[in-house]
């Protein structure tokens, strides 16, 4: 079984997911930690109802980003964790993670890259009226949003549609593919 710590700034629906394809046996992993850089971010309640630990900090208490990442590291690994899992995690990571982690860092980001990098790129997307969109899994690197290609999932933007609906489709795919992908990743034992 994968021992996973997933990385969160917001809401969690991406943790409740994977959270939930583990407890329907989908996926054989355990999620171990859960890393939280906004102390009032939803996905703290969520975890903790779950019974997993959770380690919130505020980066503005450290000194740089190598500070905080080398404790996030040592909790990392006091809790054995083997893979992490970027779900709404904001931040570009520096090279103590990175190092620590080398090919076990994913993150799922809200648009088919390389197009539309970044924050907001949903609605960078729909203000740009592009009839494709979907979402990406990709490794990490140190480039915000870069690293290799995992998996894609597109879907026709209909006439009509508005920015929410969008939204609710992109939502709705990231629930599915993420477990999905981690589900052949694990079995791929990559
Ligand atoms: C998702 O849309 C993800 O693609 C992006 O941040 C959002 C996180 O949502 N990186 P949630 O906290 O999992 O609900």
């Amino acid at each position: 079984m994968r021992k996973i710590a997933v990385f969160a700034s917001g809401t969690g629906t991406n943790f409740d997911a994977i959270q939930s394809a583990i407890e329907n046996g989908l996926l054989n992993a355990s999620i171990e930690l859960v890393v939280v850089d906004k102390p009032e971010a939803k996905v703290i309640e969520k975890a903790q109802a779950k019974n997993i630990k959770t380690f919130v900090f505020n980066p503005k208490d450290y000194s740089s980003k190598e500070e905080y990442e080398k404790v996030i590291v040592e909790k990392c690994q006091e809790n054995g964790i083997e893979t992490i899992v970027l779900a709404g995690y904001m931040r570009i990571l520096s090279d103590v993670l990175l190092n620590a982690y080398p090919n076990q860092i994913l993150n799922i980001h809200p648009s088919l890259l390389p197009a539309f990098k970044g924050k907001d790129a949903i609605g960078q997307a729909f203000d740009y009226g592009v009839k494709v969109m979907g979402v990406s899994i990709h490794y990490v690197n140190a480039e915000m949003d870069g690293g290799r290609i995992i998996a894609q999932r597109s879907f026709d933007v209909q006439d009509g549609m508005t920015r929410d609906d969008v939204e609710k489709e992109i939502h709705k795919i990231e629930h599915e593919l993420y477990p999905e992908t981690l589900k052949k990743l694990l079995e791929e034992n990559v």
